[in-house]
């Protein structure tokens, strides 16, 4: 049997659009060659994981000097010292007050602990997250996701969870446009409060750029007038950057576009560019209510993910990879919004740094175009360049490489893109 007919018989796949037909052999940089030797520009990074490039050598040369020493030993029953250095270190590259950190091994189960340490330290019971949210596949995660697609087949979902308004401004909720609207989705949040809780929330979570949802970058001002709100009811705030974190949106944390600090971070995905790792950072006094016992993860801290995160980290500040993102983020954007001019299927084009998604329609009134995505996708997946998708209506391509990628890499997969259109009418 080969690696497909394994899968078949053997592997439980259920991705959200069905497994892509390529057979992943290696990979290096922003470059993935499957079994038959045919190499792919990988657009997509495992879903904004690797984002100092695959295999990349300072993070697998510190990954392979931690296995020959110590692999696991459980970070909460013993001094570790790689996951001592790595939470040191996220306090360095966060900002102040956030200095305490929990390791565990996935972004859902960040989410899970995050809810956990804040409900406790509230001594609250409810959340208000938004529509149109990914947060994980857990039970707890996915009572905070505000997405049927998502959501199907798992309900009930835990009680006590609100959604408010997404900012969404290609489809504003209230018809509205920014500035004019004067922020009518974060002022909404007030009503969210008001009329669909019992006035007890510990947490308002959000993804500071919204991944699975579409790329919904919040207009400016978005998250004062929010967070605000939550503040004053009493609510913590969890910014939730499994996703954008990790120089994605052109800043280490897709939170410091937005001018305020979080109470709690939840970090994944980036954070160890694919070795399996994740946490929340927050406050000492939030975190002080944690008492022996409270919360555990067997394999969080994994000491080899740990010294592979912290190389990460140091490549991502030696090389500038925010900045990096920042500009070709705004390169790849000012090429997109060309192909915009001439290609009336592109609705919409958005994003910060290489965290970039590009809404496809099938006419003026912006039927969203999910048939025509898959075929977008499928055709330069054919001519050698690797995409997402995703979108409430599964219409947006989202292009979020490895951040090492070359400006004439970006120029290939965008030309790939501009013929997949032209071919399409
Ligand atoms: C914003 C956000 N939060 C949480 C998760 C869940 O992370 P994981 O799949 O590592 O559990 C994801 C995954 O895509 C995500 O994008």
């Amino acid at each position: 049997m080969d690696t497909k007919e394994k899968y078949q018989r053997y592997v439980i796949t259920n991705c959200t659009k069905g497994i892509e037909p390529v057979v992943v052999d290696s990979a290096r940089g922003a470059v993935l060659t499957d079994v038959n030797g045919k190499s792919y520009l990988d657009c997509f990074a495992g879903i904004s994981v690797v984002n100092s490039g695959h295999c990349n050598e300072e993070v697998n040369a510190a990954a392979k000097a931690q296995i020959d020493k110590l692999v696991h030993a459980n970070v909460y029953s013993y001094y570790l010292q790689p996951a001592a250095d790595l939470a040191e270190k996220l306090a360095q590259i966060l900002p102040a007050p956030l200095e305490k950190s929990f390791f565990c091994n996935s972004g859902a189960e960040a989410i899970e602990g995050a809810l956990r340490v804040m409900k406790k330290s509230t001594g609250r019971t409810e959340t208000v997250s938004l529509m149109a949210s990914f947060h994980g596949r857990t039970y707890g995660t996915l009572s905070i996701t505000g997405q049927a697609g998502r959501k199907r087949g798992g309900a009930p979902y835990a009680p006590g969870s609100a959604f408010a308004p997404m900012p969404y401004c290609y489809r504003c909720l209230f018809r509205m446009s920014y500035p004019e609207c004067g922020l009518a989705c974060a002022e909404a949040l007030e009503d969210t409060f008001r009329f669909q809780t019992a006035d007890d929330v510990a947490a308002f979570i959000t993804e500071p750029v919204m991944g699975e949802g579409g790329i919904l970058v919040p207009p400016e001002g978005y998250f004062r007038t929010a967070v605000e709100i939550a503040r004053s009811h009493g609510a913590l705030w969890l910014a939730d950057e499994v996703q954008s974190g990790f120089g994605r949106t052109g800043k280490m944390f897709a939170f410091e576009h937005a001018g305020v600090v979080p109470d709690v971070v939840t970090m994944a995905k980036g954070i160890a560019n694919g070795y399996p790792l994740a946490a929340f950072t927050t406050r000492p006094e939030v975190s002080a209510c944690f008492q022996a016992g409270d919360h555990l993860s067997t394999f969080g801290g994994n000491p080899v993910s740990c010294a592979a995160s912290l190389a990460n980290i140091a490549f991502m500040q030696r090389e500038d990879l925010p900045g990096q993102s920042a500009r070709k983020g705004v390169f790849t954007v000012e090429l997109l919004k060309s192909l915009q001019k001439k290609h009336k299927s592109i609705g919409d084009v958005r994003g910060r740094g290489l965290m970039i998604g590009i809404e496809l329609i099938s006419d003026d009134s912006r039927t969203p175009a999910p048939a025509t995505t898959d075929k977008v996708k499928a055709y330069c997946r054919e001519h050698g360049v690797l995409l997402g998708s995703g979108g409430v209506y599964g219409n947006v391509i989202r292009f979020q490489p490895p951040l090492v990628i070359s400006e004439a890499q970006i120029e290939q997969a965008v030309q790939t893109i501009d013929n997949a259109l032209s071919l399409m009418g």
